[in-house]
């Protein structure tokens, strides 16, 4: 299992490739078309968002029916693989429809916004806990029950997505849209409009319809019997998850460990001391809105930005970054179960004259090392930061080769230190005594990784 410890873009991607030789089959089974995962092997770049990453790898990749899936986008997604027939889709996973994506744009202007990815996250998830509205990947295959559901959906929401055509006519006339990207149609009736989507869907269903089953779980079931390795991939982090991350600037499913893993239907089998590892970035970024104590609006903010490359991978967005948090970090290790640590792009790190680690808040005049469940009285928060000791350049090379005979010890003393700072803290601040940061990556390419403990 492996999840986000952060909020999101911790580069699970990086994790999972280093693990890829190891595993033999891979799921996903929360999130959808708003996650992203970059995944480097042999030379080639592969956008996942939907697709577990083990695609990349012919590897057999599952996805349940805990995922929302936008299925326009994930027949494209998967060309990117040079052997699509390894991806399986659960039949009852839902479907993001452009009404659902309409509804998501918007939320964000119509109430709270999040910053959301507008995929449509949001909506479809909400048609799945309303079960009346839900259409399912399964209902793709049969035209008539896709043009019921449609119609269903498209009544109930009708006079939102009036006004979302309306809006959207508007900045047609501005020049701000192209027609072409307009979700609602707003030349079209509404019977058009339903008979758009059934035939979009109904399409994509039947180039689908090869990579459709009934129940994934029996798969995972031979897989099990068959003592496969089973790689569950989490998507976004603990601090975005709908119940107990930083609500309401949060994604609409859950990200913790546990709840992936019973997504999975897989939580009877997993390893608790082994295998529920969480990828944690040497610094912090977050996508979207919501509080955020140790982001940097300066220099050294749009230093770690470039440097890291922190753009989305799902919206371009560039992302808000800041110091390492141990507080908020510590919050999801307990809250996310996650045991041990890949600790991400350390190297960029190293670019920063002084870097600094938040080891407690100050909130309303006291000091506390506890995150706050209210995401207002988190706004309120101001970091108590610790100075960590400049990190020397990391030459990737060098210390990839290094460190295959010296492990751990192949990086720099002062890397060395900030990582070992940081597991202290993570520790202490957790409560979970047996926490550890058993590898550190040090470049984005497989294989770029220094092991401080074995993993696999
Ligand atoms: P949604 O998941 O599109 O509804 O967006 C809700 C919040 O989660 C926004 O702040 C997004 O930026 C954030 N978010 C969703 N998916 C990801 C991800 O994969 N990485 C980082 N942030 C994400």
């Amino acid at each position: 299992m492996v999840i986000g410890g952060q909020w999101g873009d911790e580069g699970k991607g990086k994790f999972v490739s280093d693990l890829a030789p190891y595993v033999d089959v891979f799921v996903r089974s929360q999130g959808g078309p708003n996650s992203g995962h970059t995944v480097m092997v042999n030379g080639r770049k592969y956008a996942f968002h939907q697709v577990p990453s083990g695609a990349a790898f012919r590897k057999p990749s599952i996805m349940t029916a805990g995922m929302v899936i936008n299925p326009l986008l994930l027949y494209d997604e998967m060309q990117q693989v040079d052997d699509p027939s390894v991806v399986l889709i659960d039949a009852r996973t839902a479907v993001i429809t452009r009404a659902h994506r309409a509804l998501d744009g918007y939320g964000e202007i119509n109430g709270t916004a999040i910053g959301t990815t507008r995929q449509g996250m949001g909506p479809a998830y909400e048609s799945k806990a309303n079960r009346r509205e839900l259409i399912t990947i399964g209902d793709m295959l049969d035209k008539q029950r896709l043009a019921e559901k449609i119609a269903n959906y498209a009544l109930a929401h009708a006079v939102e997505l009036l006004q979302v055509a309306e809006m959207e006519q508007i900045a047609v006339a501005k020049g701000e849209l192209d027609p072409k990207n307009a979700l609602v149609q707003s030349n079209l009736s509404r019977e058009q409009y339903c008979n758009l989507l059934t035939d979009e869907l109904f399409a994509a269903g039947q180039k689908l319809a090869p990579h459709i089953v009934d129940d994934t779980s029996i798969i995972l079931q031979q897989a099990v019997n068959s003592a496969k390795r089973i790689l569950v991939e989490g998507a976004q982090g603990v601090l975005l998850d709908r119940d107990v991350g930083t609500v309401p600037y949060v994604t609409s499913s859950r990200t913790t460990a546990g709840a992936t893993l019973a997504d999975a239907g897989l939580s009877r089998y997993a390893d608790q001391k082994n295998g529920y590892w969480g990828v944690i970035k040497a610094y912090t970024t977050r996508v979207g809105g919501g509080p955020f104590p140790t982001e940097l609006k300066n220099g050294t903010g749009e230093l770690l930005r470039q440097k890291g490359f922190e753009f989305g991978t799902t919206t371009g967005r560039a992302r808000r970054t800041g110091w390492f948090d141990a507080v908020a970090t510590a919050y999801a290790i307990r809250m996310g179960e996650i045991s041990s640590g890949y600790l991400t792009k350390i190297d960029v790190l190293s670019a920063v004259k002084e870097p600094m680690i938040c080891v407690a808040y100050e909130i309303d005049g006291a000091r506390t090392a506890e995150f706050p469940a209210d995401a207002r009285v988190l706004g309120r928060a101001i970091p108590i930061l610790e100075p960590a000791g400049r990190i020397e350049r990391i030459n990737r090379h060098d210390i990839v080769m290094a460190g295959r005979k010296k492990g751990f010890d192949a990086l720099p003393e002062n890397a060395r230190a900030y990582v070992e700072r940081v597991e202290t803290l993570l520790r202490d601040l957790s409560g979970a005594k047996d926490f550890e940061i058993s590898a550190i990556s040090v470049g984005p390419w497989k294989g770029q990784t220094v092991v401080k403990q074995a993993f696999v």
